[in-house]
């Protein structure tokens, strides 16, 4: 079986035998640059483990404007809060790059959550995680300048998608500077100019779609 997948929250619990017959019940979702898995406000009756790609989670306000809330990564999850709480999709999946997914209706997967009580462990703890870091950027979004904000968005980019090299940190984010932007809540301009800041102090190196991190520590000690 995938190695992603049997890293990801759902399978980490399990023993090898269940862990197959779980992975029996999913089928694969593949996804070009730009489309999405489903929208926001669409019902849902599936929850999506990322194998490969980047995905990013995104609302939109009443006037236009977008927010993301995510960008995941192989071996996070998504699209599990309309099965414990039935509802409308709370954002839009979209891939940021070709992207495999592993889908799994939510009907198949009640009767684990009964039967193993490790594996509704896991998703509560997959839960509690996320609320952890939503309760983070909200502070950051009151008590942090949006400097900070980028500096932190880089840094928790790094932790997903960064490659070393002898250089620094390579992160592939695959974002536009659009999408950074509504990822750290700031205008395009103010979070450009923060990006050219950095990088004029040598912290940082821009590429398309990609940035180098050159003195992770600074960019760390900017973002408290
Ligand atoms: P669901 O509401 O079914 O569809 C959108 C999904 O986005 C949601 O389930 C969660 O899995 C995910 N999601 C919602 N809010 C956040 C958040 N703050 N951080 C990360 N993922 C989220």
């Amino acid at each position: 079986m995938d190695d992603v997948l049997r890293r990801a929250p759902l399978f980490a619990a399990l023993d090898d035998e269940a862990a197959a017959a779980l992975r029996a019940s999913m089928s694969e979702v593949t996804l070009n640059r730009g489309e999405s898995v489903f929208h926001e406000g669409d019902p849902g009756d599936r929850l999506y483990v990322v194998i490969e790609g980047k995905i990013k989670l995104g609302r939109t306000s009443s006037d236009g404007r977008e927010n993301l809330l995510a960008v995941l990564g192989p071996g996070e999850m998504f699209g599990e809060l309309s099965l414990f709480d039935p509802g409308p999709r709370t954002a839009t999946a979209t891939a940021l790059t070709e992207s495999k997914l592993l889908g799994l209706g939510h009907e198949d997967l009640r009767p684990w959550l009964t039967g193993r009580p490790e594996v509704a462990e896991a998703l509560l703890q997959a839960i509690a995680r996320r609320l952890r870091r939503t309760n983070e950027t909200m502070a950051d979004l009151v008590f942090s300048d949006v400097p900070g904000r980028v500096a932190k968005a880089l840094l928790d980019l790094s932790k997903r998608f960064g490659m070393p090299t002898d250089e620094g940190i390579h992160v592939a984010h695959d974002l536009t500077q659009e999408e950074l932007a509504q990822l750290v809540g700031a205008s395009r301009e103010t979070v450009n100019k923060a990006l050219a800041d950095f990088a004029s102090r040598g912290w940082i190196r821009l590429e398309a779609r990609a940035v180098v991190l050159l003195d992770p520590e600074r960019l760390a000690r900017r973002s408290r």
